[in-house]
């Protein structure tokens, strides 16, 4: 189990991290594995957050990015205006960044 303290350095891509999650009103850290999506670490960790599709097409995984950035391979389900705003598909969004992220469902 790694209990990493972050990326003091800054320089690596994010194999081992964590991210926080908002979920009906609970908190949650949420570790994430390289390559995994923000959705699937969160399943895996056993939170049941919306979803559906897994493909960035019905838009059940909406969810709005309170802090750090994401890539995401599609964002069929979302409006520019939407994107914009800082709302991502959790099942297509994949840690880009180096500061902390923050998932929130709690739209
Ligand atoms: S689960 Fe359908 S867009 Fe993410």
């Amino acid at each position: 189990m790694s209990q990493s303290k972050g990326n003091e350095s800054g320089a690596e891509p994010l194999a081992r991290e964590h991210f926080r999650l908002t979920l009906d009103g609970m908190d949650h850290i949420v570790p994430i594995a390289a390559g995994e999506t923000l959705l699937q670490a969160a399943l895996t960790a056993g939170i049941d957050a919306p979803h559906s599709c897994t493909q960035g097409r019905c838009g059940s995984c909406m969810s709005w990015l309170r802090s750090g950035e994401v890539s995401m391979a599609s964002t069929k389900a979302l409006s520019k205006r939407k994107i914009e705003r800082g709302y991502v598909l959790a099942c297509q969004a994949l840690p880009w960044s180096p500061e902390p992220i923050w998932l929130d469902f709690d739209l």
